[in-house]
């Protein structure tokens, strides 16, 4: 399986792109991003790219793909409807409508979070334009959608995230992570969970479009 990964220098891509190499399904990884993993593999092909909104210049590199793992997003603290819309919703439905032109066979997976609102009318800003990204991405012509939406995520294998404030919030609950996953298995998940469940998605399906913590661990 060929993969795509999005956000691969970011807390979740750097799981995900970890289970990727670990995984012999999956026999390609192309990274598209503004810097490098600083991973070297034998199956990983990186691509640097500036323009998340115009994908013209790599298009040739972005066909023959049979899953995108889209990884990339950022914090809505800070920042105005607008600007957060901008990256959510706007850069990722650029880079998906590229790609189901290019990829009609593809199965696209999109990180949400826990309380994305599909209703896309609801109070809570980021909710809303997550639900609306959500929906839209939906109806594209892939082959298959998952919107993954895990709360709490427990990174593991050394790695961080690059938005301070997830930073932050990690160190703080460092030493508790552990516990609330060994007494509530389905509070929340890890960023290796995350990545096979993903994996596991692309190659075998999944129940039901969007998946909760519940959903990801138990795939
Ligand atoms: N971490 C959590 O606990 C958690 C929980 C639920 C949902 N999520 C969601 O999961 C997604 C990823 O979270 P994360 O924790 O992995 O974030 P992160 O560590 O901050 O990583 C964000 C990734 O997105 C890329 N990115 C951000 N803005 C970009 C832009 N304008 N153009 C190109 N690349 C851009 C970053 O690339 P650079 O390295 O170039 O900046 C990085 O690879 C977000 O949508 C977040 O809301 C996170």
């Amino acid at each position: 399986m060929k993969i795509l990964l999005f956000g691969a220098t970011g807390m979740i891509g750097q799981g995900v792109l970890r289970e990727c190499l670990l995984d012999p399904r999956v026999t390609e990884v192309l990274t598209v991003g503004r810097s490098l993993s600083g991973q070297t593999h034998p199956k990983l092909r990186e691509i640097l790219h500036q323009d998340f909104f115009d994908f013209s210049t790599i298009e040739g590199d972005l066909s023959g793909l049979d899953a995108c793992f889209f990884c990339l997003g950022v914090s809505s603290a800070g920042l105005t409807e607008e600007a957060y819309r901008r990256v959510t919703h706007d850069l990722t439905l650029a880079a998906a409508q590229t790609l189901s032109r290019l990829n009609p066979g593809m199965t696209f997976s999109y990180v949400s979070g826990a309380g994305t609102d599909s209703t896309e009318r609801g109070r809570v800003m980021w909710a809303r334009v997550k639900g609306q990204t959500e929906n839209a991405l939906l109806r594209l012509p892939f082959k298959a959608v998952y919107l993954f939406r895990p709360g709490l995520i427990q990174p593991l294998h050394g790695i961080t995230s690059s938005t301070r404030l997830y930073r932050i919030l990690y160190r703080a609950l460092g030493p508790v992570l552990p516990l609330l996953k060994a007494a509530w298995p389905n509070s929340l998940t890890t960023t290796e969970q995350l990545g096979k469940a993903m994996i596991h998605a692309a190659l075998r399906g999944a129940p039901r479009p969007v998946l909760e913590t519940r959903d990801i661990n138990q795939l």
